[in-house]
């Protein structure tokens, strides 16, 4: 690796922050170890921060019904070949209880934007939730809804919510959404979010269509500005009843890029190894925790839904049941080089 690019790593892992052209540089170098260089700068930072932690999140895929179309998704209502599924509030409640007794601290409730949930209904599920596990925290992915919905789960109990930007360009936010969707919206959601008291996660997938090294600069300028608690990234993945049917899917390498810079940028964030990323590659989840990751978030769906909350193609996981998980990834994280923990993992801010 040249001195240039050595220079600009030690700055990142140093500063925090770079200029546009460095951060550019990072984002398109192809010079040899850049991945190994800012992989191993990145675990020692999350080393100074979180120690070997690997906090894990129970991810419950409540609805495969969505009324949006967003171009990349399997779940998109345009999809008459998906199988919908709902869950019922007791379903719900009986996939917490299973995963309380494996060690969840963390509940993440997502779906699809499913009009069938009504604020009352999922106020209702939150306060629910809330009452048998008074000690976890509640997260939702449940996608864009107006201020006063927000407040009212709030008030119901959730702490935390997570919504990817997708992607910080205006042009290639119109690129990947149809035009009932807004990057504008999307950005009111996130900033009502935190200025309602929620910790928030935003991110994006690497190397969806369109992308360029220029619109991820847009992302990793637009994170800085929002300072999320968590940051999600994973690679785009191709479905093939999507009109992206026939765009490559993004990239292990990229991705731990990425996942790295994000660490140096964000020395605090929660950042997950995702689901996606150990899709494209069998040991991509571990990769992308020694890429400077330090969240899992794995599937507590009864396996008979599972195969149906098809974002992409391939996904893993949906044989399993939640024990089986929780042992695979025990074992995974050790194997890493890290250790699970079952505390309710609250992001950190200042130093171990
Ligand atoms: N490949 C990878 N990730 C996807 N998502 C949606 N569709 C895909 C896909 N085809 C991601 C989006 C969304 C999150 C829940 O899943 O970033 O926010
Ligand atoms: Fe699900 Fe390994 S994490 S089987």
């Amino acid at each position: 690796m040249s001195p240039t690019t050595a220079n600009i790593i030690a700055k990142l892992a140093s500063e925090h922050n770079l200029s546009d052209a460095e951060l550019l540089a990072l984002l398109t170098g192809t010079e040899d170890g850049i991945n190994e260089q800012l992989a191993c700068a990145a675990d020692k930072l999350r080393r100074q921060y979180y120690g070997d932690k690997v906090y894990i999140r129970g991810l419950i895929e409540f609805t495969n019904y969505c009324k949006n179309n967003c171009y990349y998704c399997g779940i998109r209502a345009g999809n008459s070949l998906a199988e919908r599924y709902r869950l019922s509030q007791e379903e719900i409640l009986a996939c917490c209880a299973e995963g309380y007794k494996l060690g969840f601290r963390t509940f993440v409730l997502q779906g699809g934007e499913d009009l069938y949930y009504t604020d009352d209904k999922i106020c209702s599920i939150v306060s629910a939730i809330r009452r048998q596990h008074p000690d976890c925290a509640i997260t939702l992915s449940i996608g864009e809804k107006s201020r006063a919905s927000y407040q009212a789960y709030f008030d119901a109990g959730a702490n935390r919510y997570l919504l990817r930007h997708e992607t910080a360009d205006a042009e290639h936010y119109a690129k990947l959404h149809p035009a009932s969707m807004s990057l504008e919206n999307r950005k009111r959601c996130l900033f009502d979010l935190k200025e309602i008291g929620y910790q928030v996660g935003s991110g994006f997938m690497v190397g969806s269509p369109y992308q360029t090294p220029r619109t991820l600069l847009s992302d990793l300028r637009f994170l800085q500005q929002l300072q999320p608690d968590m940051i999600g990234i994973g690679p785009y993945i191709t479905h093939e009843h999507t009109p992206f049917k026939d765009r490559p899917s993004g990239t292990l390498e990229q991705t731990l890029r990425l996942l790295s810079m994000l660490r140096l940028l964000f020395p605090y964030a929660l950042l997950p190894s995702t689901t996606a990323l150990g899709t494209i590659h069998p040991e991509g989840r571990e990769l992308g925790l020694k890429a400077g990751g330090n969240v899992i978030m794995p599937n507590l769906s009864p396996v008979g839904v599972r195969k149906k909350y098809e974002l992409y193609a391939n996904k893993i996981c949906t044989g399993e049941e939640a024990a089986q998980c929780r042992g695979c990834l025990e074992a995974r994280v050790r194997m890493a080089g890290y250790n699970i923990v079952t505390d309710i993992g609250d992001v950190r801010r200042t130093l171990e």
